[in-house]
């Protein structure tokens, strides 16, 4: 890295701070040392220009629509590779030759089941338990079956702990939607790929054959492809954040579903449908809008907008593709909610308000119409973007366990609060 000095004057100091270059992106100016220096800490709520770590694992470039897992442009990745292969990717840092491919895909195939004692667990939650709400328990129940993988310190352990992941979260995820529906677990096949035996555990029923279709299946993938990894994200430094204390892989992806569990994040999808329903009706859209626009009205359109795209969001587009493919596929002309979301986005893309807040329709948006005629309920659209994100979360965990700079992440205030003041006896008290 390159560097170059930024100077700040406070009070009657000037200070100077190493600027750090990257390979790509904005420089960052490292202020480790401000406190040490000026007794002071910066302010940055909601992180908008704090780089909390150096990664080398994906790049976003907002204003120009750029997205690169390891310096390979999503859209490339989406079109010819498959999912297990980005995982390879990101794990490793390179796209893995023929022979390393098959050996990660047996061993990936080859710890899809989970611990049979873990079925016992999806009994004890209630049947109509949000399927977000399955997955975090289960996933953090993990660390009590696979104790043989969570040594952080043995790099061994942590391979195995990041194969079992990626492997047993599908597995997870259907068990979470078959508990969900009343239906019995169907287990996992390994003579089928990644997204085709994941579409087989969620809708094969024991009692007749279930053919996946390649289309569908292929969809599946592309949308696990999307979704792998983001950045620094909300749930991706939850994870980080977990696992900067030393806490177990396991712990720390439940830690990220829990965060990517709300609407702001990975909820959106679900949300984005749910509001499509509320809408009801193409007449109803304008009301929707003026609503997204009144700054009194709370209400939001979910699917639109994002912190970091502020030009287009690239996976949007593909999602966008992969959407119509599938309901081509399945011949679905007539979805009064895709008429609806069809509009809507005209409508939006249009207006001058989203015009000037740079506000597009976000992956959600697609991805919540095209998992819904891929047979999803509207509640397991968080559980497919966690089960693809798993990948990206552990490639962030493994990256921060593995840098030797590795510190427990700690951030400061700005204390608003009650200055010191004694205690007050109960009686004393108004
Ligand atoms: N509808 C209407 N107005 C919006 C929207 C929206 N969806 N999103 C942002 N705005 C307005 C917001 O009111 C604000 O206006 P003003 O400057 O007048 O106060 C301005 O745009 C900037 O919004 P912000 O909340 O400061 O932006 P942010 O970067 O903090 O939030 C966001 C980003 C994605 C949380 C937000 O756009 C949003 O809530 N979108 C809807 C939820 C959604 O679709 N989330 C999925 C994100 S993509 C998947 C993922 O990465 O998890």
């Amino acid at each position: 890295m390159a560097d170059n000095n930024a100077k700040l004057h406070v009070g009657s100091g000037d200070h100077a701070f190493n600027v750090l270059d990257g390979s790509i992106g904005p420089s960052v100016v490292n202020i480790s040392s401000l406190y040490k220096d000026t007794g002071m800490f910066t302010y940055d709520p909601g992180f908008t220009s704090t780089a909390s770590c150096e990664s080398k694992i994906t790049y976003i470039d907002g204003d120009e629509g750029t997205l690169l897992y390891r310096g390979y442009p999503i859209e490339q990745l989406a079109d010819h590779g498959d999912f297990l292969e980005t995982c390879y990717l990101l794990l490793y840092g390179e796209l893995p030759t023929k022979a390393q491919k098959d050996d990660f895909v047996n061993r990936v195939t080859y710890h899809t089941m989970i611990h049979e004692q873990m079925n016992r667990f999806f009994a004890g939650f209630r049947r109509d338990a949000h399927p977000m709400a399955i997955m975090c328990g289960t996933v953090g129940a993990l660390s009590a079956f696979y104790h043989d993988s969570t040594d952080i310190t043995d790099p061994h352990q942590r391979m195995v702990a990041s194969l079992r992941m990626i492997a047993k979260m599908p597995t997870i995820a259907a068990m979470a939607y078959k508990y969900h529906v009343g239906q019995p677990f169907v287990y996992p096949r390994n003579n089928l790929d990644y997204s085709s035996n994941f579409l087989h555990m969620c809708f094969a029923v024991p009692c007749e054959e279930y053919k996946v279709n390649p289309v569908l299946a292929r969809a599946m993938d592309r949308i696990f492809i999307l979704h792998a990894d983001h950045e620094q994200n909300a749930s991706t430094s939850t994870v980080r954040l977990a696992g900067s204390s030393g806490a177990n892989p396991f712990a720390c992806i439940a830690a990220g579903i829990a965060c990517l569990w709300g609407p702001a994040h990975g909820g959106a999808n679900e949300a984005a449908l749910s509001m499509l329903a509320e809408i009801g009706s193409v007449d109803q859209i304008p009301e929707y809008v003026a609503r997204a626009k009144d700054k009194n009205d709370p209400f939001r359109l979910m699917g639109f907008g994002h912190r970091v795209y502020k030009n287009y969001d690239p996976r949007a587009k593909i999602m966008q593709k992969t959407c119509h493919e599938v309901l081509g596929e399945l011949g679905i002309k007539d979805d009064p909610l895709l008429d609806i979301a069809m509009e809507l986005e005209k409508i939006a893309l249009n207006d001058e308000y989203f015009i000037e807040k740079k506000l597009y329709p976000n992956i959600d948006f697609y991805s919540g119409i095209t998992l819904r005629a891929l047979g999803f309920p509207t509640n397991m659209f968080t559980v497919l973007f966690a089960l693809a994100r798993t990948v990206g979360w552990i490639a962030q965990w493994k990256e921060m366990v593995e840098d030797p700079s590795q510190r427990i992440g700690r951030p400061r205030q700005l204390y608003t609060g009650a200055t010191r003041r004694d205690y007050t006896p109960i009686d004393q008290r108004r």
